[in-house]
């Protein structure tokens, strides 16, 4: 019916207004705390197959995320772990959909602090976890028959006394150490804690959005979202997806060569930076790669499409909320294939 698709059309466009007001808003209003919360009213008001877990900083000690813990100690604001369940399959105890988003809601940089001229572009800094969450919020508006689950590590990146330091050593959940060169390199510290806890789920697929490098804006743009995947199925179908949206992504390469930079660490396991700048995009993924034992697995690097300045016509100028329309257009082939098998 066409009024259906005019309404499938106001629900995809409502998803990405409201990650475009979250990335939007100031920092010092939305906090993780706040965040949580918006989200927890908005999934809420879709029906009663959702369920909501706003997890404090004690849940996440006992959960040994030393990584995220390591950034979050850098501000006066409370971390909030955020995961969000829509059980939406008729199919009972099927494995979910895992979204996975970055949650920094203000990027001073900390330590390694970046300049001042544009640093409130970094309240868009949890752009991520807006994205996948509106998602799913819109899945659930859609009633689309799959279970997601939705992860979202956040809190700040700043300095104060107990801030992480140039050199400092940190563990993940999954038992690896983390040497912290750059505490800019924020994004793949709190990441690699919810890609270790995501695998709890048996997902049929993980997939995380994050702002995480000025390098994807170097390469890519605006044109496209940079996608990095250990999966040809998922890459065919993330592709398919934005296709149709229109909201495009862009295949990006995982080779060995970039893990080399990453994993030649003097002090531990890992290091947060790549040996040489180059590539920085390439070396964020490997490093995340890490964190990952599941076959289907794609890291969206949206910092490129972070903001819309006049590039894509129907946008106004600012935070762009891209993009939870073509993760919404993934779900939903997801439900539909299957319906079918
Ligand atoms: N949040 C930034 C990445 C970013 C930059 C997003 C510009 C949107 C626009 C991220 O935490 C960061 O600071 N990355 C560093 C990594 C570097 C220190 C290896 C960067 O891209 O410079
Ligand atoms: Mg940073
Ligand atoms: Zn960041």
């Amino acid at each position: 019916l066409e009024s259906d698709a005019w309404q499938k059309g106001v629900l995809y466009a409502e998803g990405q207004n409201l990650a475009r007001h979250l990335m939007e808003a100031p920092a010092n209003y939305l906090t993780p705390t706040s965040f949580a919360e918006a989200i927890q009213q908005a999934l809420h008001s879709t029906g009663d197959k959702v369920k909501v877990h706003i997890r404090p900083k004690s849940w996440i000690e006992k959960q040994q995320m030393g990584a995220f813990l390591s950034v979050a100690k850098g501000s006066d604001e409370e971390p909030v772990f955020l995961e969000i369940h829509y059980n939406g399959s008729t199919i009972s105890g099927e494995s979910p959909l895992v979204f996975v988003g970055k949650g920094i809601t203000f990027d001073s940089g900390g330590i390694s602090i970046k300049p001042a001229s544009g640093m409130d572009a970094m309240r868009a800094d949890m752009g991520g976890a807006a994205t996948i969450c509106s998602a799913i919020i819109t899945a659930a508006s859609l009633k689309l028959p799959l279970n997601i689950i939705g992860l979202a590590p956040l809190c700040e990146n700043m300095l104060n006394g107990r801030a992480n330091k140039p050199g400092d050593v940190v563990k993940a959940m999954n038992g690896k150490t983390i040497q912290v060169d750059n505490t800019d390199a924020e994004g793949r510290l709190i990441l690699a804690d919810a890609l270790c806890y995501a695998h709890n789920f048996n997902p049929k697929a993980v997939v995380n959005a994050a702002t995480l490098t000025g390098a994807i804006d170097v390469a890519l743009g605006s044109a496209a979202t940079g996608v990095f995947t250990n999966s040809d199925w998922l890459w065919g179908h993330l592709r398919q997806a934005s296709v149709v949206t229109g909201d495009r992504v862009w295949r990006m390469p995982l080779f060995q060569h970039y893990t080399r930079q990453i994993t030649e660490s003097q002090l531990a396991d890992l290091n947060n930076i790549g040996k040489y700048r180059s590539g920085g995009a390439c070396t964020a993924a490997a490093f995340l790669r890490e964190f990952v034992t599941v076959s289907h697995w794609a890291h969206l690097d949206i910092a490129g499409v972070m903001s819309n300045k006049d590039e894509v016509p129907y946008l106004r100028k600012g935070m762009a909320g891209r993009p939870t329309r073509t993760l919404v257009e993934f779900a939903a082939y997801l439900s539909q294939e299957r319906q079918k098998s």
